[in-house]
């Protein structure tokens, strides 16, 4: 059975659909058994691409980024093993749902034991060196994640 894993961000569009397209890539380089989406907390960006600016820093690192927008929804709790938003605020939203199953819900950078935070913050106003942070971020995040799912041997 594939672990499923699906990442949360507030849009949809810059921090998840990298962490979807960074994870993807990595779980083929070490063949593990997933299966892999985003979602955003919001609805404004349902049906849309992802942004372009995480659409280049992603292409950059070997990613596919043909991601669609959608919203979270609380069937999500049922579908994925692992649920990992990108800040407190998508945490708290996400736990705070009817239904919420929280022991799934993990925060990105607690699978970085060298972070220095335990967010990885919104880049949608900031600059293109924002998201290429943001990628780094995600890249050390994502190589930690794996390490957990291949330690439990799925
Ligand atoms: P994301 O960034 O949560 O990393 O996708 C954002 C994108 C759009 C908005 C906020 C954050 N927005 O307010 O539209």
């Amino acid at each position: 059975m594939p672990t499923r894993v699906l990442f949360v961000c507030l849009g949809n569009i810059c921090r998840s659909p990298l962490a979807e397209g960074i994870f993807g890539r990595i779980a083929a380089e070490r063949g593990l058994d997933v299966e892999i989406d985003s979602a955003g907390t919001g609805d404004w960006h349902v049906g849309r691409p992802c942004d372009p600016r995480s659409h280049k820093v992603g292409t950059a690192r070997g990613c596919r980024m043909d991601m669609i927008g959608r919203q979270f929804e609380p069937a999500d709790f049922d579908r994925f093993d692992y649920i990992v938003a990108m800040d407190r605020m998508n945490l708290r939203d996400l736990q705070r749902m009817r239904g919420a199953k929280r022991e799934k819900v993990h925060l990105m950078r607690s699978f970085d034991r060298t972070a220095e935070s335990d967010e990885v913050p919104d880049p949608y106003t900031g600059t293109a060196t924002d998201f290429d942070d943001v990628a780094a971020m995600l890249e050390k995040a994502c190589a930690g994640l794996a390490d957990e799912i291949k330690g439990k041997g799925r």
